[in-house]
This record gives structure tokens, C-alpha cells and sequence, in this order.
């Protein structure tokens, strides 16, 4: 039986990573935790717990407490807003990893760990396009160079001491049910709930910024999907290369502009706008498809479609 630990539950990804992995596993095998208070859903589903992952003591407690055998550690500072608080991003980003990886190799029962990287591993001087699992990786963000070095923290306690952590490069990713916060990538969320509310939009990345993204549907999948592999099948032990679909602003506003034909979005670049050029437009994922199956099901008018429908309801 699983004992899954889900860190960052309140978060973007883990407030519907929790209600899919309860799906799996059951309610009470999944405990869901963060340092603020949890969605409705989260809460009611199963076991909810506020804990900090820096607290180290406290987390190996509650790992033997409830027996542990998996964690998802999700929490972090996102791109904007590390670039903000370097060094408490660095430190947070860092130190939660680093405690998570000890804890996953002093504790036998912990079997596996997943922990997200992202495309900000990659930077300026790296192939735009297509861009492949194994190139140049010069991140100029401190997101992305705490992503790197925790990509290689995971490959070394991978090798040296067989702690079995998953990794994938997660792309932009696009949901309804909890807004992202501070990442470079969440105008594609928030110009979903301005197309509804407002029928206008103003983004903080230029008209051609594109990038690549996936919906929350399916990144759940790939990362349960990753998590549920044989492991004699993984080749990589930083982090995998996942494509989802890329577009820019304008392109998704031409396919909101479909639903809702008034929509209008102008543009005033901020500091994000930066970031997002150093990141790659779109990428390569054969190693992940040959390895574990990775596949889609959401293209931009699928995605769009869903995340008209969704925020609509969210809004009432
Ligand atoms: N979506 C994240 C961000 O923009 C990238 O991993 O920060």
C-alpha cells in the first residue's frame, strides 16, 4: 500500500495532483500539505496538514508518523517573483530539495520522489527551438538556476546513493481551478479569467512571446504516468524534456477571439518579458515519449475551449 505525501498542495499543480492521485490511491493514502490553507476540495478529500518542508524536523516526523512511501515535493518560488527575492528564493527553492532528498535517503520506506524542473533550466544561449533534452543549459534566472542545480542535486543522490527521484521540465502550465503565482508564463491563465470577466486583456509579454505549455490535464497524467513507470525504463535521472504545444499571446487571443469575438488584449511588456526570451519556444520530447509514453491529449483549441468553460464556472 501507498502512503503519498503531496508538499505544495495548495498550490497551481498540487490542488489537482491531490485529487487525482486520491482517485488512484485512495482518499486517506494521500496527505496533502502546505504551509497555507488548502482548497475546499483538498481538504475534504483527505488528509490535510499544515507543514512547512523547511522544517526538517518536523518532516521526518510526520514522513514515519504516517509511513511514507512517496512524495511529491511541488513547493517553490516561481520565476517572477524569485527574481524579486533572490536570495530567500535560492534558499527556499533549494533548501526544501536538499531536505527532501536527505529525508528520501535516510528513510527506507520512501520509495520514489517527484520533483519539477522547468524549461527556465534552459537560457539565452541555448537552441531556441526544438530545443533538446541534452544542450546547452545556461539559465540567467534564479529560478532556473535553482531548477538546474537541483536537476543535477537529483541525478547525484540518483548515482551515489539510488534515491529514486522523477523529474520532468514542465512547461508553461495552463489551469483554471488554482491561479499560478509568479511565474513568467501565467499570462496564458490570467488572460482567461480577463477574457471572461473583462473581455480584455493586457499582457505582460510581447505579441510573438512564444512558449511552450501544456494543460493541467495533461501534466498530471505525464507526471503520474513518470511516477507509476518501471524504473529499469528511465534513461534520465535530472529531469525530462516535455513538449506540450507552443503558442504565443497573440495566437491565443486570435483563438479566445473564437469564443468570445469583442475580446480584445493590448500589450505592456514588463521584466518577465526577459525571462521569457531566454527561454527555449518549443521542444523535443522523444526521450520522454520512447521511455515512458508520454503523450496529449489538449491542443491550443482544446485547451482553450476547457479553460473558457472552467473559468466561467469558477467566476459563476
Ligand atoms: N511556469 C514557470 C514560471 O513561469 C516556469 O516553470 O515561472
Amino acid at each position: 500500500m501507498e502512503n503519498i505525501l503531496v508538499i505544495g498542495a495548495a498550490g497551481q499543480i498540487g490542488s489537482e495532483l491531490v485529487i487525482e492521485l486520491r482517485k488512484r490511491f485512495g482518499g486517506p493514502q494521500v496527505f496533502a500539505t502546505d504551509i497555507k490553507q488548502a482548497s475546499e476540495d483538498v481538504v475534504i478529500g483527505g488528509p490535510f496538514e499544515i507543514l512547512d518542508v523547511l522544517d526538517s524536523n518536523r518532516l521526518i516526523h510526520f514522513v514515519i508518523r504516517h509511513k511514507i512511501t512517496q512524495i511529491y515535493h511541488l513547493a517553490a518560488v516561481l520565476s517572477g517573483n524569485a527574481e524579486k527575492i533572490p536570495l530567500q528564493a535560492w534558499e527556499i527553492n533549494m533548501r526544501s530539495l536538499m531536505n527532501i532528498l536527505e529525508l528520501a535517503k535516510e528513510v527506507d520506506a520512501i520509495k520514489k520522489v517527484f520533483w519539477p524542473s522547468s524549461i527556465a533550466v534552459f537560457g539565452p544561449s541555448t537552441p531556441r527551438f526544438n530545443t533538446p533534452q541534452y544542450t546547452i543549459t545556461e539559465p540567467n534566472t534564479v529560478y532556473g538556476i535553482s531548477k538546474l542545480a537541483g536537476e543535477r542535486w537529483i541525478e547525484y543522490y540518483y548515482n551515489r546513493y539510488g534515491v529514486d527521484v522523477r523529474s520532468i521540465r514542465y512547461p508553461g502550465l495552463i489551469s483554471y481551478k488554482t491561479e499560478a503565482g509568479g511565474g513568467t508564463t501565467d499570462y496564458a491563465v490570467e488572460i482567461f479569467f480577463d477574457a471572461v470577466r473583462e473581455g480584455k486583456y493586457t499582457s505582460f509579454l510581447s505579441e510573438g512571446s512564444k512558449l511552450p505549455m501544456m494543460f493541467m490535464e495533461d501534466a498530471i497524467k505525464a507526471t503520474i504516468d513518470l511516477m507509476e513507470a518501471d524504473e529499469e525504463n528511465l534513461s534520465i535521472h535530472s529531469s525530462y524534456n516535455v513538449a506540450g504545444i507552443s503558442f504565443d499571446p497573440q495566437e491565443l487571443a486570435d483563438e479566445i477571439k473564437k469564443h468570445i469575438p469583442e475580446f480584445e488584449i493590448d500589450y505592456k511588456p514588463d521584466f518577465r518579458q526577459a525571462i521569457a526570451d531566454s527561454w527555449p519556444a518549443s521542444i523535443e520530447d522523444s526521450v520522454a515519449k520512447a521511455d515512458w509514453g508520454l503523450n496529449y491529449k489538449y491542443g491550443l483549441s482544446e485547451l482553450t475551449e476547457v479553460m473558457l468553460e472552467g473559468v466561467r464556472k469558477k467566476l459563476g
